[in-house]
C-alpha cells in the first residue's frame, strides 16, 4: 500500500457521543472505514454535557489541559480529552475540546426552552475552530488532510489560509469541506468578526462576508482546497438557485469545478436487520416473514391494532420544514380516509410537534406518535413498518431511506438530493423499483405516491420481490470511502 495518510476529521457531532441527525452517523462510519483502509484518521468534536467521561472512558491529555484560546478580546481556556471509537474492525481516536461555559448544556445547537439557536453559537464554534488548530500544534501531529464538516467547522479553512498560513506544521496540509446541509450556514453579525481571529481583509465578498454579516459556511467554501456534498444530485441542486442554495448558490456555482457529490453510505453493522439487537425479531431477505414480529411489536408499542394486511407507514425525522411536514399537514385528513396506519418518531419545531400530537388524538386507531429522540425506537420503526415516508422539500443525502431499504421497508420519497440517487420508482419500473418516488413538492403528488404504494402492497408477490431487491442494495461505505481517499490524494498533489 502507498504511504498511509493522516487525516483530521472535524465535526460537531458523532455517534455514540452526540447526535442530532445524519451528520453524527456519517462522522462515525466514514472515519472507521477510512481507518480500516489503513489510514491514520482521528476525529475531533466539542465536549458537550452529554459526553460522559465515565460512560465513554474518556481521559484527560495532561499536556493539553487549560490551553489559552483567544476569542476576540477574551482568552478562554480549553482542555483536550481523548477516547476511542471502537468497532470489531477498527479503532479511531477521538479528541474532545472542553470548556465548561461553552459546551456544558443539554442540547448541541438549540436552547430547548426557547427552541432558538443558543445566542453564543458564534463563540462556541469559533472557539472550537481555533481550539482544533491549537490542539494540533501542541500535539505536534501533522495532518495531511483536515476534513471539515458543515458551518460549525468552516472557520478553520479561513484560519489555515491566513493566521496559521506560516505554521510549519500545516505547510502541506490540504482542506476538504463537506456540505451536509446548505440551509444552516452559521451567519452572525459583523460585530462577531473580531472573535474569528482573522485579519480584516478577509471580511469581503470573496471572503466570508455575506450581505454585511459573516457566514462561516462561506468561509469553508471559499478557503477549502476541495468541496464535497453528500450526494451527486444535491451537488447540482445547490448551485441551481435559492431554493437549494439558500443564498450561497452563487458561491456554489463559482466553486462548481472544485465540488464533488459523494453519496453517503450507511453503517452496515449498526443498521442490519439480521443482527440488530434493538428490534423485536431479526430477519433477512430469506426469512422475510419474521419481519411481521416487528410490526406486531411496533403496533403494541403505539397501541394500534395489528393487522398484517393494513399497510403501516413509518416516519423517523427531525421535525423541520426540510422534511416535508407541511405536505403531511395538508393531506392528513385525506390520508386518514385510506386504509393505512402511520407511526411517527420525531422532535423539533413546535408547530409540527403540535400537529402530530393532535393527529394522534384525533385518529387513535390509525396514528401513533412519539415526540422525542429515541435510537432504539428508530430501529424498531425501520423494522416494523411496511413503508417509510420521506417527502422532503430538499434532502442533501438522507440516511433513513437507505436504512429503510436495508430493512425491506419500502420508502416513499420526493425526488430530491440523495433520495433521487438511492430510490427507484416501482410503478415506473416494476422489475427494478425499490420504492415510490414523486417529483413536485406538493401534497397531491405525495398523496398519489402513497396511494400507489398502497395499491402495490396488495400484490403480495410483487411487494415481496421489491422488498428483497431493496434489502440487497449495497449502500455500505466502502465505495464512497474510496472516493474520499482518491480526492484527498488528488488535492495533496496540487501545488
Ligand atoms: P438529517 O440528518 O437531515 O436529520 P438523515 O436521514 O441524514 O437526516 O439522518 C437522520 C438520522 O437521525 C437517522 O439516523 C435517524 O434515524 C435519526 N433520527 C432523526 N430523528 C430521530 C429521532 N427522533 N429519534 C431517533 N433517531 C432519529
Ligand atoms: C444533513 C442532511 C441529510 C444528510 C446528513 C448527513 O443533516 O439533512 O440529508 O443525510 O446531513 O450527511
Amino acid at each position: 500500500m502507498a504511504k498511509p495518510l493522516s487525516i483530521l476529521f472535524v465535526t460537531s457531532e458523532v455517534i455514540p457521543f452526540a447526535k442530532t441527525g445524519g451528520l453524527a452517523d456519517v462522522s462515525a462510519a466514514l472515519p472507521q472505514v477510512i481507518r480500516e483502509l489503513g489510514h491514520d484518521i482521528r476525529i475531533i468534536i466539542p465536549k458537550y454535557a452529554a459526553v460522559s467521561d465515565r460512560k465513554f472512558k474518556i481521559h484527560d491529555i495532561k499536556r493539553l489541559t487549560d490551553m489559552p484560546i483567544p476569542l476576540g478580546d477574551r482568552v478562554l481556556l480549553g482542555s483536550v480529552k481523548s477516547s476511542f471509537l471502537t468497532s470489531i474492525k477498527s479503532k479511531v481516536q477521538v479528541y474532545f475540546i472542553s470548556n465548561q461555559e461553552l459546551y456544558c448544556r443539554s442540547d448541541l445547537y438549540i436552547d430547548p426552552k426557547t427552541k432558538q439557536a443558543w445566542p453564543d453559537n458564534d463563540d462556541r464554534f469559533m472557539f472550537f475552530s481555533r481550539g482544533v488548530l491549537e490542539t494540533m500544534l501542541r500535539l505536534g501531529w501533522k495532518p495531511d488532510i483536515i476534513h471539515l464538516n458543515d458551518w460549525q467547522t468552516g472557520l478553520i479553512a479561513a484560519l489555515l489560509k491566513t493566521e496559521y498560513a506560516d505554521e510549519p506544521l500545516f505547510k502541506n496540509t490540504k482542506v476538504v469541506f463537506t456540505v451536509h446541509n446548505a440551509a444552516f450556514q452559521g451567519v452572525f453579525p459583523k460585530e462577531s468578526f473580531p472573535k474569528t481571529g482573522l485579519p480584516p481583509k478577509v471580511f469581503k465578498t470573496d471572503g466570508l462576508e455575506f450581505h454585511g454579516d459573516i457566514n462561516l459556511m462561506k468561509a469553508g467554501l471559499m478557503y477549502a482546497d476541495a468541496i464535497t456534498t453528500v450526494s451527486p444530485t444535491y451537488a447540482k441542486e445547490i448551485r441551481s438557485g435559492k431554493e437549494y442554495g439558500f443564498g450561497l448558490e452563487g458561491v456554489f456555482k463559482k466553486k462548481a469545478r472544485r465540488t464533488v457529490g459523494i453519496l453517503n453510505g450507511m453503517d452496515a453493522q449498526l443498521w442490519n436487520p439480521e443482527v440488530d439487537t434493538m428490534i423485536a425479531q431479526t430477519y433477512s431477505a430469506e426469512k422475510l416473514d419474521r419481519k411481521q414480529e416487528n410490526k406486531k411489536a411496533l403496533c403494541e408499542r403505539f397501541h394500534l391494532p395489528y393487522d398484517q394486511t393494513i399497510p403501516l407507514i413509518g416516519v423517523v425525522s427531525r421535525l423541520a420544514e426540510q422534511k416535508g411536514f407541511d405536505l403531511i399537514e395538508e393531506k392528513l385528513d385525506e390520508l386518514m380516509k385510506l386504509d393505512l396506519q402511520l407511526v411517527v418518531l420525531g422532535s423539533g419545531e413546535k408547530r409540527y410537534e403540535d400537529l402530530l400530537t393532535r393527529a394522534m388524538k384525533k385518529y387513535k386507531k390509525k396514528v401513533g406518535v412519539h415526540i422525542g429522540f429515541d435510537e432504539a425506537l428508530a430501529h424498531l420503526i425501520e423494522a416494523g413498518a411496511d413503508m417509510f415516508l420521506m417527502p422532503s422539500k430538499y434532502e442533501p443525502c438522507g440516511l433513513n431511506q437507505m436504512y429503510s431499504l436495508r430493512y425491506g421497508t419500502l420508502p416513499i420519497v420526493r425526488s430530491t438530493g440523495g433520495l433521487a440517487d438511492t430510490v427507484e420508482d416501482l410503478t415506473d419500473r416494476p422489475k427494478v423499483g425499490t420504492g415510490f418516488v414523486f417529483e413536485k413538492y406538493n401534497g397531491r403528488q405525495m398523496f398519489d405516491a402513497v396511494k400507489r404504494a398502497i395499491a402495490a402492497f396488495e400484490d403480495k408477490n410483487c411487494w415481496q420481490s421489491a422488498m428483497k431487491r431493496a434489502m440487497q442494495k449495497d449502500f455500505s461505505w466502502d465505495a464512497s470511502a474510496e472516493k474520499y481517499i482518491d480526492l484527498y490524494k488528488k488535492i495533496l498533489k496540487q501545488k
